[in-house]
């Protein structure tokens, strides 16, 4: 049959795409019509849940390579050689809205990174910002159904936003982060990407350090105003897809410069804050950022829903020489993806071709569930031990031990001797020059002035006001000329 026949699922050809069979000229549909049938039955399959955040987000491949030694920090073999190429695929996001959304929106922005390396995939599942809102994974549902559509309005509500907000102090930092210059990138290709957590290497030799990572981008740092981004969104809401859709095609590949802060195990405990506090950064002049690589993308997906929205990123998903710090948040998100994962796309998720190790093989024993594709071999085993050579364990911890001792139970973070939660929130907004104040201000007050209650605004006024008095004093006169409009 020639190519360009088409043809119904099962692969025979279709006589007419036009018209449904009837019973007659002018008369009811026939249900033997099984092209009509199939076709209308699998366009109401076509969508799937949408991720319950960072729905709205594009995706390209490419590579990363070793630019720097680090085996002195970690075994990981992706980052074993000065030179080495690991192929990556990247989905940036934007956070709080539905699929609908527009990008150029004032939302932190989603960056992960899959490594598809020779000992697994790693994925690197990080933000445009160092920091975060909430520091105990408890609260994440709470702080999300506040940011995300109200249930009876259908809307984001700046009441539920700032409500939460003002029962959070550890969110100043972050919101201070977000309405300022950076809280609405230009475009993907123009932001940063963290890893936020603090994660843990460790070196052939069995030692553990405490990591952070941060992209910088090679094109430059570039942000929309409030106004622009209003002007942006209502003229391409895809205004980021587009940007980063059309580089690529262009033959503009993208870059980011890979750096890391390295914290010897030893130190944490006393750090003088708190280092696995997902709302602080660790100051450059404590732990200077050491070059590590480079990450290119260069390679459209042939097709987005495939591969975009069914990528599935997992912060669990490790490979040796790199694992998880005692960060609440993290321990909490171990958890969270694969179980999206396995609600949103099956359980067999690992076998797309996004997902699916690509520099090596998944060898295990999990079997069958809705959609497996991947027999794992004619005579392989289901079960283990086996007498058959199946794949075994290898003995050998992928990272160092950490050391716990206490009762178990409800704990606050332990304490260290600066671990308020509005020094860093003052620092930032120091380091700010006149105009870019100005703006966060401006955009404070002009989101925080919508709320309805007095009560509300003056604990989100005495968050700012305890970041710096200056910073404080100017938000409340703004928000006090705006409700008195
Ligand atoms: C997506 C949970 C904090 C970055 C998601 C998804 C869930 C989730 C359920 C959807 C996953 C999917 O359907 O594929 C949580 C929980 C958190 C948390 C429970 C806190 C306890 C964070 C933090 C960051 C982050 C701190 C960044 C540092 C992302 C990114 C995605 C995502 C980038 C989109 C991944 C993709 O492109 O597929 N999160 N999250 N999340 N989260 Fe989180």
């Amino acid at each position: 049959m020639s190519k360009r026949v088409l043809t119904t699922e099962s692969g025979a050809p279709v006589a007419d795409n036009q018209n449904s069979a009837s019973a007659g000229v002018g008369g009811p549909l026939l249900l033997q019509d099984q092209h009509l049938l199939e076709k209308l039955a699998r366009f109401n399959r076509e969508r799937i849940p949408e991720r319950v955040v960072h729905a709205r987000g594009s995706g390209a491949y490419g590579h990363f390579e070793v630019t720097d030694d680090v085996t002195g920090f970690t075994h990981a073999d992706f980052l074993d050689t000065v030179g080495k190429r690991t192929e990556v695929f990247v989905r940036f996001s934007t956070v709080a809205d539905s699929l609908g959304g527009a990008d150029a929106v004032r939302d932190p922005r989603g960056f992960a990174v899959k490594f598809y390396t020779a000992e697994g995939n790693y994925d690197l599942v990080g933000n445009n910002t160092p920091v975060f809102f909430i520091k105990d994974p408890i609260k994440f549902p709470d702080f999300i159904h506040s940011q995300k559509r109200d249930p009876f309005t259908g809307r984001q509500e700046p009441d539920n936003v700032w409500d939460f907000w003002a029962h959070a102090p550890e969110a100043t930092h972050q919101v201070t982060w977000l309405m300022g210059d950076r809280g609405i990138p230009a475009s993907y290709r123009h932001m940063n990407g963290y890893g936020s957590h603090t994660y843990q290497w460790t070196n052939a030799e069995g030692e553990a350090f405490f990591v952070k990572y941060h992209f910088k981008t090679n094109q430059g740092i570039r942000c929309l105003s409030s106004e622009q981004a209003a002007e942006v969104a209502g003229q391409d809401p895809a205004s980021h897809q587009t940007d980063l859709l059309q580089a690529i095609e262009r033959g503009v590949h993208p870059s980011w410069t890979l750096y890391v802060q390295v914290m010897p195990a030893a130190e944490a405990a006393d750090y003088r804050f708190n280092p696995f506090d997902l709302t602080k950064v660790w100051p450059h002049k404590d732990y200077p950022l050491r070059r590590v690589g480079r990450l290119v993308l260069d390679r459209n997906p042939d097709n987005v829903f495939a591969e975009v929205e069914q990528a599935a990123f997992s912060p669990n998903n490790f490979v040796p020489g790199i694992g998880p710090s005692p960060d609440k948040m993290l321990q909490g998100r171990l958890f969270a993806y694969a179980d999206a994962h396995r609600y949103r796309l099956g359980v067999n998720h690992t076998q797309l071709a996004v997902n699916a190790p690509r520099a090596t093989t998944a060898r295990n024993y999990g079997r069958d569930g809705l959609m497996a594709s991947n027999s794992q071999g004619r005579y392989a085993k289901n079960y283990e031990p086996n007498s058959y050579d199946g794949p075994v364990e290898t003995g050998r911890p992928l990272s160092a031990p950490l050391a716990v001792s206490g009762w178990t139970g409800t704990h606050e973070a332990p304490q260290h001797t600066k671990d308020d939660d509005f020094f860093q929130a003052g620092e930032l907004y120091r380091l700010m020059s006149a105009e870019e104040r100005s703006r966060l201000v401006a955009n404070i007050a002009g989101s925080l002035s919508q709320v309805s209650r007095d009560d509300v605004i003056e604990k989100n006024l005495a968050h700012f006001h305890a970041a710096d008095p200056e910073y404080g004093k100017r938000v409340e006169e703004a928000v006090r000329a705006l409700r008195e409009d």
